[in-house]
């Protein structure tokens, strides 16, 4: 794809589309009345007749209207001017990017109203403008054996209209490098676990780095992980025939001495439960149990295909986890590699044994911060159900960080607390601490656990149970949190 900005004379743009936006009050914006008068008030007799209500979420095309440059426009619906703002505009142009994609239309002009400065200024307008664009071309790596649809015609977008055009195309390259991030994630994601196995993980991220300059890899099979003495990881991963993998992902775009971010990510790729079994309705869904490792991966394809300036370290846990006669059972007792020792009193809070292990596997690169990503709980579903991934951490700014590139992406997470308190619910008769801490506030006692593993580091985690993944007929990876984590990167690479 390729992208450009324009900034004057959008009625004789060589595109073959230009996109307006229209209000519901059948007002037309700024850059919608430009184009009424150049074709000769055909948009305000359209409006007046009441054929546009100009609803969020409606498109109506029109072709070979007279005066314009462009063979058609796309009107695309704003809802009540009272209440634009960016989310607003932004659903508009994710309404009209997928109504274009339904046509053989190949260039287009966004000239959608803009919310003021404040909500979108250039360089966020250019951002949003090629990730929305690049998220509606996305496609599911289906199996299935039919026909393929025709591939996307659409190949020029222009974003507009700007007044910096330096700053629009900056977001217009980083927009671009986070939507081939969100597909690098959803990609992964959305394989099934049968073809998606830890060995399948590590095999991909190795290939992945081929392709982007400046990524490493090193991979640890199970007598590795044996050597670090990753007693929490092998107990989920014994259960099943297939072989853990410990993914280790270093981009170096800082100073040498620049402490690194390290980013750990749960590679579950099938969470059965283990011994503590799920119920059957939407198991199938826990193939997706692997998105935080997904967006780990994502992240780092991202911070090298901008050449960041910063270190960053991708850890991926990748392990399978299932029933079976060698699988750990509830009451079992596994050494951590960090010595403290887990009473497992249910196989199915697997995510944090394994990642009580890579945590204190990052400790060796002196990190900067340390954020984990997981779907790691239902309670966290629960809690905040399916806009807002949870937050927490033992660093206030680094949550605040967190919190602030989450709204900035539209990528929202939102703080849980953390406090001493929770700790009660871990306690173990046999061990340091059991693996839960019972239904009341899941996502807070996973935390909490994950927590005994990080102190002393500047730690944060993201609990992407409710935001990673749709179900029903949507069912599929969402891509997030790549545009949260992306803009912290280059947020801290700014800095
Ligand atoms: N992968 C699940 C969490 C999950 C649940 C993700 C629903 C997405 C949707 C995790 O491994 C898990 O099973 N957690 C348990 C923890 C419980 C046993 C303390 C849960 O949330 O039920
Ligand atoms: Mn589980
Ligand atoms: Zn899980």
């Amino acid at each position: 794809m390729d992208f450009g900005v324009w900034s004057k004379g959008l009625t004789a743009l060589a595109v073959e589309c230009l996109i307006v936006g229209v209000f519901e009050e059948a007002e037309l914006s700024a850059e919608a009345a430009s184009v009424d008068a150049a074709c000769g008030g055909r948009l305000k007799k359209l409006l007046e007749r009441g054929d546009f209500p100009g609803r969020a979420g409606e498109t109506l095309l029109l072709a070979d209207l007279p005066g314009l440059s462009a063979s058609r426009v796309l009107l695309t619906g704003l809802g009540v001017k009272k209440q634009f703002n960016r989310k607003a505009w932004r659903k508009a142009w994710a309404t009209a990017a997928a109504a274009l994609l339904r046509t053989r239309i190949a260039s287009c002009a966004v000239a959608i109203a803009r919310p003021v400065a404040r909500e979108l200024d250039d360089y966020h307008l250019g951002r949003a403008v090629a990730e929305i664009a690049g998220a509606a071309l996305y496609r599911v790596n289906d199996l299935k054996t039919g026909k393929k649809p025709a591939p996307a015609a659409l190949r020029k977008v222009l974003a507009g209209p700007v007044r910096t055009p330096a700053a629009a195309n900056r977001g217009l390259t980083h927009g671009a490098a986070i939507a081939a991030a969100a597909l690098v994630q959803r990609d992964l994601a959305n394989l099934p676990a049968n073809i998606c196995t830890p060995t399948y993980l590590a095999e991909e991220t190795r290939a992945l780095a081929k392709t982007h300059k400046g990524l490493s890899v090193k991979v640890l099979d199970e007598p590795a992980i044996r050597r670090e003495k990753m007693g929490c990881l092998l107990a989920v991963s014994q259960g099943s025939h297939q072989p853990p993998r410990f993914i280790v992902l270093e981009y170096r775009g800082g100073k040498e001495a620049q402490p690194p971010v390290v980013l750990v990510g749960k590679g579950v790729t099938f969470d059965s439960g283990g011994i503590s079994l799920k119920d059957p309705p939407a198991m199938d869904e826990m193939k997706f149990d692997m998105s935080g490792a997904a967006a780990v991966v994502a992240a780092l394809t991202l911070a090298a295909s901008l050449s960041l300036k910063l270190n960053v370290v991708g850890l991926v846990a990748a392990v399978e986890n299932m029933p079976g006669s060698k699988a750990v059972k509830p009451g079992d007792v596994a050494t951590s590699a960090s010595g403290q020792t887990v009473e497992i009193l249910n196989t199915d809070a697997e995510g944090r044994l394994i990642l009580c292990d890579a945590l204190h596997y990052a400790r060796r690169f002196h990190p900067a911060a340390v954020i984990d990503i997981a779907t790691l709980t239902g309670a966290c579903v629960i809690a905040l159900g399916h806009h807002h991934s949870g937050v927490m951490g033992n660093d206030e700014p680094l949550v605040r960080e967190l919190l602030e590139a989450g709204r900035r992406a539209d990528d929202r997470c939102w703080q849980l607390p953390l406090t001493e308190e929770y700790g009660e619910q871990l306690k173990s008769n046999f061990a340091d601490f059991a693996n839960v801490g019972g239904r009341d506030g899941g996502a807070i006692t996973a935390a909490t656990f994950l927590g005994k593993f990080t102190q002393g580091l500047k730690w944060a985690h993201l609990d992407i149970a409710g935001t990673a993944y749709l179900s029903g007929a949507q069912k599929g990876s969402t891509g997030r949190p790549t545009p949260l984590l992306a803009d912290f990167l280059l947020h801290r690479a700014a800095r």
